[in-house]
């Protein structure tokens, strides 16, 4: 069991996923695209478990993106409705696991109801400590960073104070550290327009596995693996060991 393996004193703060296959399950399986989303749902709930179980501290689902909106009618609709019902029947699982909701992306964009209902969820949620589950929804990375520098020239920020840190007081993920684990599904090995400031140093782990297949021990697995990495943000491993 991972689970037994990983050492608690080392998590990383923060995992973001790149939920990805949920078509291809359902293909597979002889169903439709839908069917593969609903089934995600079981995925989102168990990997948001353990996520908890094990405390992290946040957790960022990729859910939709701002590409996802050139889908088919049917598949956005249908994914819209989900998100609806999912965040309204979760919420009880959320408060269970002392979770609080947050969200990242362009929120205006989506339908009134999804915007009411993760409202409402976020407000019941905010004092959920154990985790932090951030859901990235019409989000995409390089809308965000426009986003920011339109703030920061509405600011008339100078420019002798700009630098990284307020850049990163810009972005929506405004006071969540960096993910340093950035885990994608279904075999596919790209970043998709996801946290691209946010991940410059992070650590990318792929697998295979379908989303609505993937469960907790398979974040585990990431887990552990990700702690039998070095990262040396530039530096050399010498450098490493003398600072232990
Ligand atoms: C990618 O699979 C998945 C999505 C675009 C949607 C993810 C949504 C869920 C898992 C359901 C709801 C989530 C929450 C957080 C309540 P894909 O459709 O791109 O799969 P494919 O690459 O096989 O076509």
């Amino acid at each position: 069991m991972y689970k037994d393996e990983i050492d608690t004193d080392k998590l990383p703060q923060h995992v973001a996923i790149t939920m990805d296959g949920n078509g291809r399950w359902a293909k597979s399986k002889g169903k439709f695209r839908v069917f593969g989303h609903q089934s995600g749902v079981k995925a989102v709930r168990d990997t948001v478990e353990g996520a908890a179980e094990i405390g992290l501290k946040y957790i960022t689902l990729y859910a939709f993106s701002t590409e996802n909106w050139d889908r088919p009618k049917r598949e956005v609709n249908a994914l819209m409705s989900l998100l609806v019902s999912t965040i309204n029947k979760e919420t009880k699982t959320l408060l269970n696991n002392n979770i609080r909701l947050e969200a990242i992306g362009n929120i205006e964009e989506l339908p009134k109801k999804c915007q009411s209902e993760l409202k409402e969820a976020i407000e019941k949620t905010k004092h959920g400590s154990r985790t932090t589950l951030i859901l990235a929804l019409s989000y995409s990375s390089r809308w965000e960073i426009i986003n920011a520098i339109k703030q920061i020239v509405k600011n008339k920020v100078s420019e002798k104070n700009i630098n990284e840190e307020l850049f990163s007081q810009y972005l929506t993920t405004k006071g969540v550290p960096n993910p340093e684990l950035l885990i994608r599904t279904s075999g596919e090995q790209r970043i998709s327009n996801f946290l691209l400031w946010q991940i410059a140093y992070s650590e990318l782990y792929f697998t295979d596995i379908l989303w609505p297949e993937f469960r907790r021990e398979d974040l585990f697995e990431a887990i552990y693996k990700f702690q039998q990495r070095e990262r040396r943000f530039g530096k050399i491993s010498e450098q490493l060991k003398e600072k232990n």
